[in-house]
């Protein structure tokens, strides 16, 4: 004969709306009728004492919340992982239920101060006692699971709350008998219902709708084939009475204006061990540390978020604040993950953020062979834009050619290690790639407020500019411009054939002539139209000084794709007096080396225009290395081609009409790149025309 089932109850001499700590609770300060709370509860409590053993616990005056003993703690044999709440309003109960539990004989564990955990409101067992599920997000801390696992020795799935409605897991989660389960997808996240999903099996998930939610349906307590419960809908019961269970409703509609209902006001005291199944703790966690403009450059509240977000928790084990304006601040968290996959992602973007692991804990980073040319092993680490850095025999070794999309390979030469950038096909058999993310770090520029200030290039910081804003920010890339030039800067012009329908080829003509373009990368269509216009007068067929197509204009830009054909090459055009005016013609005439990466679209091509896309990729990177400003002026396809192989600390100004390319092409998470959403044609007269007013007579401005 199995042992009876027993319930934990507490009368609600007390009870009461008294504060606010979840939604439900809002708006019901006091609402509550004292006299239909006591009628409620005791149907409640004869409904269960008919069919199981229920005990009690006295009620204390000034915590009106101890009605809901599910929280009070969490039972299996006889032991007990104590509650501890995370409101104040409520950890007033704890020595009460520690009390209570101790009388019982139950060897009663309590967490570590500061790590909530609210009882059997946030931890269910399988009916079948195979394993807990446990809830976080709200009430509970992710990192309080081990410790259930540890000492309640069961394995726990942990799953993510993100509906504050449901804050604790027994509002819309109950495990039944026969390995049922009754609850609300909605209120977890994608990660979690797929947990669910796997454990589950279809015929067995008895999924609710919101208005069954909001009436506490899952809220309800299971003794064998019963289900005791607020109230559910026909379709509800329909599904229920099927899977062969028998319903019992009874009003908790005073319980509910706290947040509450049948399951909440009971906690089952008697749940039998079994003993095959031990702690099989996925969790993981991980030790991180922050240095920097924490607060000001808002990075540790963009950590903190991307840790919730991607279901992890967090913990800051401590924060050392820079007290004066520049000081920097640092910060070591501790970060915890249901899943291993979970905690990767995680400490991808955080590395992003520039977070790493404390020094003392990583020496070397993990390392793994290349087995097939061009490919890397499944985990390897994918670099950033951002100059990084990677723990060698305890050392830090910055890796060389930063660029993003890459890998980084590791040689051990006679005399230091080498870190380096690889593109996925460069890679060799017996390369030593970087795998997981471990003992790798990015390196932030912690510059102090007054140098962030200074740099005229900031105040823009990754901003779009539309409109008003252009000519301000026109006159600020002059100023850049020109002061490149005089300290011989690099500065590298990737242009789209718009530039030449918008009229801006005489303009970007201009800059390259006057020394202030050092490289420019294109496709096909750029040298074609500009070509055109210079020996035509018109771009694609379009006049360019009336604006109206010409007779037959179509063909132009074959003519002269078929002229600098027979020249041989756009300089050898140049050379023999053919092309005499325009931008490719500037760049022959001063050596600005340029690069033409052929597409699939390209007529032609020109000679020039480099078809192999590897060859191409490689050209471009050649002309990009050292540069110091890059103009993206309407070209989506080379810019984010670009944008790929350079570096962070390389400003970018993106220039395009479409405020989504724009905000494609700035959005690299990095403060040097800014975005201009205007005609590309009419940004480079305005340019130009600042840039002559720099150069033009000393005048006090107005
Ligand atoms: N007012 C209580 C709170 O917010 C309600 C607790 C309901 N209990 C539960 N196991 N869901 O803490």
């Amino acid at each position: 004969m199995t042992d009876p089932i027993r319930f934990l109850m507490c009368s609600p001499n007390h009870y009461e709306v008294d504060y606010v700590i979840n939604p439900w609770m809002e708006g019901n300060i006091h609402k509550s009728s004292h006299d239909r709370a006591v009628e409620q509860w005791h149907k409640l409590h004869y409904i269960l004492k008919d069919r199981a053993l229920v005990d009690l616990v006295d009620p204390q005056p000034g915590w009106p919340d101890m009605v809901f003993t599910a929280n009070a703690g969490l039972v299996l044999g006889k032991n007990v992982v104590l509650s501890r709440f995370l409101h104040k309003e409520r950890q007033g109960e704890e020595p009460y239920f520690k009390q209570w539990f101790e009388q019982q004989g139950y060897t009663v564990y309590e967490l570590p101060k500061d790590l909530p955990f609210e009882g059997a409101g946030d931890a269910l067992l399988d009916r079948e006692g195979r394993w807990l599920w446990a809830g976080y997000g709200f009430r509970s801390e992710l990192d309080s699971h081990p410790y259930l696992a540890k000492w309640l020795d069961i394995e726990v799935v942990s799953l993510r709350l993100t509906d504050e409605r449901f804050y604790h897991l027994d509002t819309c989660f109950c495990p039944l008998a026969g390995g049922y389960l009754l609850y609300y997808p909605p209120a977890f996240d994608s990660y979690s219902n797929r947990l669910i999903e796997m454990r589950v099996t279809p015929e067995k998930r008895i999924a609710i709708e919101e208005a069954d939610a909001v009436n506490f349906a899952c809220n309800a307590v299971n003794i064998d084939h019963v289900v005791v419960m607020n109230k559910a809908s026909d379709n509800l019961k329909a599904r229920l009475t099927e899977a062969g269970f028998e319903i019992v409703e009874t009003p908790l509609m005073e319980f509910m204006k706290a947040g509450g209902a049948a399951k909440c006001l009971t906690l089952r005291v008697t749940e039998p061990v079994r003993t095959e199944i031990h702690a099989n703790q996925p969790v993981e966690s991980r030790v991180i540390r922050m240095d920097g403009h924490l607060l000001d450059a808002g990075i540790i509240s963009r950590a903190l978020d991307l840790i919730v977000e991607n279901g992890g928790s967090f913990q800051i084990l401590n924060f050392n604040l820079g007290e004066q304006r520049q000081s920097t601040s640092s910060a070591e968290v501790k970060v915890s993950t249901p899943s291993h996959e979970q905690m990767e992602e995680i400490m991808t973007q955080l590395i992003d953020l520039g977070a790493v692991a404390p020094p003392q804990e990583v020496c070397d980073i993990n390392l793994e062979a290349v087995t097939q040319d061009g490919v890397a092993p499944d985990d390897f680490y994918v670099t950033t834009i951002y100059p990084t850095e990677v723990r060698v025999n305890c050392q830090w070794v910055k890796v060389q050619n930063q660029r993003m999309d890459g890998a980084i390979v590791v040689f051990h030469t006679s005399e230091e290690p080498i870190a380096q950038c690889k593109l996925l096909r460069d890679l060799k058999v017996g390369d030593r790639v970087i795998t997981g993310v471990e003992g790798i770090r990015t390196v932030r520029k912690a510059e102090s407020r007054e140098q962030r200030n200074a740099q005229e290039f900031s105040f823009m910081g990754s901003g779009v500019s539309s409109e008003r804003r252009v000519e301000l920010v026109v006159e600020q890339i002059a100023w850049e411009l020109r002061q490149l030039r005089d300290r011989g800067g690099r500065v590298v012009v990737t242009a789209g054939p718009v530039v030449i329908h918008t009229g801006g080829s005489q303009h970007l003509a201009r800059l390259i002539r006057e020394g202030y373009v050092q490289g420019l990368l294109g496709g096909n269509a750029i040298a074609v139209h500009d070509i055109e216009q210079s020996m035509m007068g018109t771009s694609l067929g379009v006049d360019m000084k009336r604006g109206v197509p010409v007779r037959g204009g179509h063909r132009h830009h074959l003519k002269v794709i078929n002229t600098i054909r027979r020249c041989g090459s756009i300089a050898a055009a140049v050379e023999q007096g053919v092309l005499t005016k325009g931008v490719m013609y500037e760049c022959v005439k001063n050596n600005v080396p340029f690069a033409l990466a052929g597409s699939i679209r390209d007529d032609g091509p020109l000679p020039d225009t480099e078809m192999d896309l590897i060859k191409a990729q490689a050209d471009y990177a050649k002309l990009l290395e050292g540069t110091d400003m890059i103009l993206m002026l309407s070209t989506m396809l080379h810019s984010i081609g670009v944008g790929n192989m350079t570096p962070a600390g390389v400003k970018m100004v993106c220039v395009d009409i479409n405020p989504s390319v724009v905000t494609k092409l700035s959005d690299r998470g990095s403060i040097e790149s800014i975005g201009v959403v205007t005609d590309v044609g009419l940004f480079l007269s305005l340019l130009v025309q600042q840039l002559d007013k720099l150069t033009g007579p000393y005048r006090k401005s107005a």
